[in-house]
């Protein structure tokens, strides 16, 4: 069982020029898929907890899962994290034996934000084993269930500033820095290809070039999940069969919206960056994937009605495994094309030492 701090990854990371993809954890299904995509890239991996995860599946239950995760695969780095904690949060996970922390901050006054992540770092760097702190400077957009961002177009006025950075890191003793570089969370990220500020990034890095730099945000929304969503998803169950056929496409779920392209995410792999954060592509692998499952099984029964309602009646999909089984496979795949992207497959043997 491999259950570490960030340390040896990060210092890995810079090294050899790669980033760490750290995913956010809801359920078993979504657990498996990460581990077996790890052990498949033999890829050091971040499993980040939200406080609405850690709401929704009780951390009991999700330590329970990591450990076999982490017993299933001994030769992968595992960190176990807190993903954007407030003070109260962070400083419990610390104690529950999470191995790094991320402290946000970045809503509140920059004095604030210094006074709490000092609080966090010396609770955690008082423990043994050390315990990691992200902590966050400048905005990012978008919005999630505890993570409210500033508006799309904004998100350009509200990137780190290197000089502020210098200072922070000085005065906090933080391990990592989550920076703004133009991404927001969520999947509702850019109407067009976004600009991302890499120049920002070496500006960041030549101030703190001791310090690993963190990308929030960085799903890249690919358009075959969009697209299985809209095609499956449907507002009205009984047009559904005939919109379907009739190729109309006024019952569309998810309007238009682009990501991070994953180009992006591996040129700041090569850059300061060394953890990426990861959440809503796994959604949407998870529940595109969900979707045709059910949808395949309603064009079947529609295939079945038009040709005379001959034979068995296909059947409805209504045992979980028949639909979460292939929905943990989806999220296995994307996981293990953006471990590639960052670089960071076949690397775990490089973070063990
Ligand atoms: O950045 C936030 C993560 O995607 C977690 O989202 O708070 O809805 O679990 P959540
Ligand atoms: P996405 O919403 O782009 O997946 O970002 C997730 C994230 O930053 C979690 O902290
Ligand atoms: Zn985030």
């Amino acid at each position: 069982m491999a259950i570490v701090n960030t340390l040896k990854m990060f210092e890995a990371a810079k090294r050899d020029g790669f980033a760490v993809g750290a995913f956010n954890v809801n359920n078993m299904e979504l657990l498996q898929g990460i581990i077996w995509a790890a052990k498949e890239q033999q890829a050091p991996l971040i499993l980040q907890i939200s406080r609405g995860a850690r709401q929704y599946a009780n951390m009991k239950y999700l330590r329970a899962l990591i450990d076999v995760a982490a017993e299933e695969a001994p030769e992968i780095p595992i960190v176990i994290h807190l993903d954007h904690g407030d003070l109260d949060t962070a400083l419990v996970c610390i104690d529950e034996g999470y191995t790094s922390v991320m402290y946000d901050g970045s809503k509140l006054p920059l004095a604030e934000n210094i006074a709490n992540t000092k609080k966090v770092c010396e609770h955690a760097h008082g423990k043994d084993p050390y315990v990691c702190v992200e902590a966050e400077l400048g905005m990012l957009g978008g919005i999630e269930e505890d993570v409210v961002g500033v508006a799309e177009e904004d998100v350009m006025k509200f990137l780190t500033d290197p000089d502020e950075a210098e200072q922070f890191v000085k005065d906090t003793g933080c391990d990592s820095l989550a920076v703004a570089i133009g991404t927001s969370h969520g999947a509702y990220k850019f109407k067009h290809e976004p600009k991302l500020a890499f120049d920002r990034i070496d500006e960041i890095a030549a101030k703190i070039p001791d310090t690993p730099l963190v990308m929030h945000g960085s799903s890249s929304v690919p358009a075959e999940f969009v697209a299985a969503i809209n095609k499956y998803a449907v507002l009205d169950q009984s047009n559904a069969e005939l919109c379907r056929v009739a190729g109309e496409s006024n019952w569309e779920q998810m309007p238009k919206t682009m990501g991070v392209p994953e180009e992006a995410i591996a040129r700041a792999a090569k850059m300061a960056v060394c953890k990426v954060n990861i959440d809503t592509d796994l959604r949407l692998a998870l529940t595109s994937s969900i979707l045709r499952a059910w949808g395949e099984s309603n064009d079947a029964l529609w295939a079945w009605m038009q040709a005379g309602s001959e034979g068995k009646r296909p059947d409805f999909p209504f045992d979980p495994r028949k639909y979460l089984g292939p929905g943990r496979e989806a999220v296995k795949a994307i996981v293990a094309r953006k471990m590639q992207a960052l670089g960071s497959a076949g690397k775990a043997k490089s973070v063990m030492g």
